[in-house]
């Protein structure tokens, strides 16, 4: 980030701006033109005392107010702490977009705001999760109330939103109207002054978002009930009641719409204001009673105790004969019983009667009129005090952390908000100015100690060089409130619980008594000539940080005491109203102890509230009014002086102005920024004091602008801390950015290396497949190799498991050899020479002869007739019969005469055309037809003179004989499975290889005495060898399909 500087004359003095620039960041650009218009207008006096040119002068710094307010700017920072000025009229910086504006940005960008100081302390909360408070502090009608508000609601709009959470924001915000209502009442300094003490914590989850609250009250100006000075009101929620509530409420409550009818109202004859509108005012707190989770039961039982306290004031008395009170309005005892649900008679006698127990014996004694009068406001306080405190814990119970609701949201932490009764002086200040001045003293006290002083130890101890600014410590004022014996509580209840006489007149001279050296002591015996006349003998004064009070004990004592007579008590705890119930607890009745008095109560209660705000990071708001009439636009300067003043806001400048705005730990400014220094980032090794000195020399720290204590750095300026926060945030995008890429780096290189995995995995299995695919192609070359080598060697063995492979394979190359260069014609004797395996078919004589015979047959057949071509492929085998197949006795017959091939044929008979099996034998001479052991028929190869065959697929074939030949019984017709073979090797023997007739059509043939037989043939479907009519034999061919 770099630093834009802009020099603005303004007419009062150049005035440095500085804006915080981030290189080429265009939207922030937007938003500096932004913040630049919102500035400019702020550019009237200075934005923050700190830079005072005068900064010593009070002149000077109410000059700045001045004129900053003259332009409705109300707002001024010394430091972090904001200076506010009740403006008394609406101004228009409280929308939804200024708050937009506030949310998220430095402190030091943007013009001074209440929401400036809100948004820094929720964002410190969610940074260090470390518990804050905002203390508002201020006189009566300075703005306290209103600030809270603001504050709260800046919390409810910007914060993080959820449906629940909503629910806890709206009650958070309801809450104020309810207690404001019970709490709040006009008074001469302010129209809605806070008459009790408010801490409110809320508790934001690890989120950020607001999920719960709780609120601690103190002391409630109780006395306002029964009495109200000139020109003030009771509480608002009497008027309230009264102006708005609808008739039928009115009614059941037994109320008038005027409060004139009633005495608690009348008392500062102003029942009606023109700032305020109970009416409307009433529809909100009605409105807001609901959201707090009220139902409608309980308004009515709380609304009763309202009613019964207006009632109570109505009660009037009367003396009779012996002095002692009674009752004279019975009208109002019969509301009141019927209201807080307690037996009528029972309530009018506590109300004139005293019960003591002494001695454990109960003693009842009757009332005077002063007494039954004080009696009964006693009642009222008593009754309003307690439902106050009953309603803040109702409030309480409705904003309490439900963890059930929201679950799994771990720790929580909480942002406070003290808004308590200012400062105030009145013409008569009593006891409850006395509490509130003591409360806004302690407060003060805190101030002091968190800021003037602790700030000042802390440059001592951190050995940091330091001028010390004086300032007023006004601790000695607390003392002398609430030392132990020496105090004025301690001696004011000292005189409430002694036995004796004791008044207020006593307890005024014990004060002077113990008291009287102290230099903010004065009552008018004590004081000297000039002063005793502004003092009354009833009166003692006391110089506080703010200012004089002088107070009239008149009261003390009873205030104190707070005494509730005892039958009064006992009445309310049998009370059926539900809220009084709870409110009167009977162990009160039993209890032996005196309870605490209200001052010791008080005193306890703020000691407890400065724990508390001790334990949180504080921020403040400084309010102060600008004149006593509530007038907009009007600024009186004396007034504005004195509070400043007292507010200690000059010595509060002084300290800033001589100090550093932020110090840290070394080990937390370390860790905080680390990253913004490569040497420190992302650990550092060394002492975290080192470690920090070298970060600030790399961020480039001026010398002037820090300094290095002994366990903190000290940062002198705003400005140098919000560059680094800026460094910081951008930063972090950085490394958020860089973060990612790591993560996106991190996971697209797992998906990587398992996707490389995953490709190895196929690889290697593929290489596995290849190689085992290889290594099979080689084991099968290798075997084939032996095999070959084998059967080389094993080639002229006889066929057998070793050559087999080797000869098939010769065989085969030779065959596939001879393809390519097949020889023209079957006799051309340029053959290649055939390899050993292949000759056994050429080269042996009956393989030669089959050979040869196949040459024969397929001059005589080839294409001649259809089943030729089926012959082909069948080797011609030596016979068809063995000898063993032949009957001996034709062996025995054909003597010496060789068979030289024997067929089964059928013959068919000459007349019939029967068929008959028989064996056709050829020897060296003849063709032989037997008949089982018979030669029925011998043809010498002399006698044939000629064979005839269809041309068709038929296996019929006829031996044309000599016909002279007496002996011979005329042509055979024959039939052979194997016609061709047959055929062949007649034809052969009988030297008629051109005597083979092939006919198409019929056959003559001769069947003896000259007699003719005609066989016909026809192709058919199937084969069919039956006479015909005509006397013919018809022989059906089946057809081939190779034709
Ligand atoms: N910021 C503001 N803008 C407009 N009006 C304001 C602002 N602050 C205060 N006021 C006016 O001043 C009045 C008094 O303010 P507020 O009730 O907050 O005072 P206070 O400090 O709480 O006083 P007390 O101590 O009596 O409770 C308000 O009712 C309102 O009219
Ligand atoms: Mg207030």
């Amino acid at each position: 980030p770099a630093f834009l500087v802009c020099k603005t004359p303004t007419g009062e003095g150049d005035r440095v701006l500085l804006l915080l620039h981030e290189p080429g960041a265009g939207s922030n650009g937007v938003r500096l033109t932004m913040e630049s218009a919102l500035t400019a207008r702020d550019r009237v006096g200075v934005q923050d005392f700190v830079l005072l040119e005068n900064f010593t002068s009070e002149a000077a710094f109410i000059e700045n107010l001045r004129k900053r307010f003259k332009e409705n700017l109300i707002y001024t920072y010394i430091g972090s702490v904001l200076v506010s000025v009740n403006p008394y009229k609406e101004l228009e910086i409280y929308s939804k977009q200024n708050m937009e504006r506030y949310r998220g940005v430095s402190f030091y960008e943007v013009s001074p705001h209440l929401y400036a100081i809100a948004d820094n302390s929720y964002r410190s909360l969610r940074m260090e999760r470390k518990d804050q408070c905002i203390l508002i502090s201020g006189e009566s009608g300075a703005g306290k109330t209103e600030a809270t508000k603001k504050i709260l609601q800046y919390y409810a709009v910007t914060c993080p939103a959820s449906q629940q959470v909503e629910t806890v924001k709206d009650r958070l915000l309801q809450s104020n109207p309810v207690l404001e209502a019970f709490g709040n009442a006009k008074t001469l300094r302010n129209d809605n002054s806070s008459r009790f003490g408010k801490y409110m914590d809320v508790q934001f989850d690890y989120r950020g978002a607001p999920v719960g609250g709780h609120i601690l009250n103190y002391l409630l100006e109780k006395s306002r009930v029964v009495h109200q000075n000139h020109g003030e009101r009771n509480f608002h929620i009497f008027y309230q009641l009264l102006e708005g509530g609808e008739e039928d409420l009115l009614r059941r409550l037994g109320l008038e719409k005027n409060p004139q009818q009633y005495h608690y109202l009348v008392k500062g004859h102003c029942a009606r204001v023109s700032s305020i509108n109970d009416k409307n005012d009433w529809k909100i707190v009605r409105r807001a009673l609901s959201i707090i989770s009220f139902n409608d039961n309980e308004v009515e039982d709380l609304l009763s105790i309202v009613a019964s306290v207006l009632h109570l004031g109505n009660v009037q008395f009367a003396a009779d004969e012996q002095g002692n009170a009674q009752v004279t309005t019975e009208n109002q005892i019969k509301y009141l019983a019927r209201l807080l649900a307690v037996e009528g008679s029972v309530l009018r006698d506590a109300l004139i009667h005293k019960k003591i127990i002494a001695k454990g014996e109960e003693l009842i004694s009757p009332l005077n009129l002063e007494q039954a009068a004080y009696a009964r406001d006693a009642l009222a306080k008593a009754i309003y005090g307690r439902t106050f405190s009953w309603l803040v814990n109702k409030v309480n119970k409705s904003l309490a952390y439900k963890e059930g609701e929201f679950p799994g949201w771990r720790s929580t932490t909480v942002l406070g908000l003290l808004d308590i009764y200012g400062f105030e002086v009145f013409q008569h200040n009593s006891f409850e100015q006395f509490c509130i001045n003591y409360c806004n003293e302690k407060l003060q006290q805190l101030f002091i100690e968190l800021t003037l002083k602790s700030e000042q130890e802390e440059y001592e101890s951190e050995g940091i060089a330091w001028e010390p600014v004086q300032y007023f410590n006004n601790k000695i004022i607390c003392d002398l409130v609430e030392e132990k014996f020496k105090g004025i509580i301690s001696i004011l209840d000292e005189e409430c619980l002694r036995p004796g006489d004791a008044t207020d007149t006593t307890f005024l001279e014990k004060l002077e008594e113990t008291v009287k050296n102290h230099p903010h002591f004065l009552t008018h015996k004590l004081a000297d000539q000039k002063t005793r006349k502004s003092l009354g003998r009833e009166e003692f004064r006391l110089l506080h940080y703010a200012g004089e009070v002088t107070y009239s004990v008149a009261g003390f004592l009873d205030k104190n005491n707070d005494l509730l007579f005892r039958n009064l008590k006992e009445t309310m705890c049998n009370s059926e109203n539900p809220i009084i119930n709870q409110c009167f607890d009977r162990t009160e009745l039993t209890d032996k102890k005196r309870p605490e008095t209200a001052a010791t109560q008080f005193k306890n209660s703020l000691s407890k509230l400065m724990e508390i705000l001790m334990s949180k990071e504080p921020s403040y708001i400084r309010c102060m009014k600008p004149n006593d009439a509530k007038q907009a636009d009007r600024f009186d300067e004396v007034l504005i002086r004195h509070q400043v003043k007292y507010l200690g806001l000059m010595e509060n400048l002084r300290v800033r102005r001589a100090g550093f705005a932020y110090r840290r730990k070394y080990e937390v400014f370390l860790q905080r920024y680390k990253s913004l220094c490569p040497e420190t980032w992302p650990t550092w090794d060394g002492r975290p004091h080192d470690g920090v000195a070298v970060l600030v020399k790399h961020l480039g720290y001026k010398q002037e602008e820090y300094k290095m204590g002994r366990t903190k750095i000290f940062i002198r300026f705003p400005k140098t801390l919000f560059a680094t926060e800026d460094a910081l945030e951008v930063r972090k995008q950085s490394l958020a950015t860089k973060m990612q890429a790591t993560w996106r780096g991190f996971y697209r290189r797992k998906k990587f290396l398992h996707m490389k995995h995953s490709a190895i995995a196929i690889q290697s299995w593929w290489r596995g497949t290849l190689g085992r695919r290889k290594a099979a192609k080689k084991k099968w070359a290798v075997e084939t190799i032996r095999r070959f080598i084998k059967g080389f060697i094993y080639r002229n063995h006889p066929r057998c498991p070793e050559n087999e492979y080797f000869l098939d394979y010769i065989r085969f190359s030779f065959l596939m050899n001879l393809k390519r260069n097949l020889p023209k014609n079957v006799l051309d004797k340029s053959w290649p020479t055939p390899p050993p395996s292949l000759c056994e078919v050429g080269s042996t004589a009956p393989g030669q002869m089959a050979l040869e015979q196949k040459v024969i047959a397929s001059e005589i057949f080839k294409g001649k007739k259809d089943n030729y071509p089926q012959s082909v492929p069948r080797l011609f085998i030596n016979t068809r019969l063995g000898n063993e197949e032949i009957n001996t006795k034709v062996l025995q017959a054909l003597e010496n005469e060789a068979i030289k091939y024997a067929v089964p044929v059928i013959k068919y008979d000459r007349k019939g055309y029967k068929a008959r099996a028989r064996q056709l034998l050829l020897t060296q001479n003849a063709v032989i037809i037997v008949e089982d052991s018979k030669i029925k028929q011998r043809i010498d190869y002399a006698n044939l003179t000629g064979i005839s065959v269809s041309s068709l697929s038929d296996n019929l074939f006829v031996l044309h004989v000599h016909c002279e030949d007496n002996k011979q019984k005329g042509d055979v017709v024959l039939q052979s499975d194997h016609v061709i073979e047959t055929l062949t090797k007649t034809a052969m023997r009988a030297d008629k290889v051109n005597n083979v007739n092939i006919n198409q059509g019929s056959i003559k043939f001769t069947v003896g005495q000259g007699k003719e037989g005609i066989i016909d043939f026809i192709s058919g479907s199937e084969l069919l060898i039956a006479k015909a009519k005509n006397g013919h034999l018809t022989v059906v061919a089946p057809r081939l399909n190779s034709r």
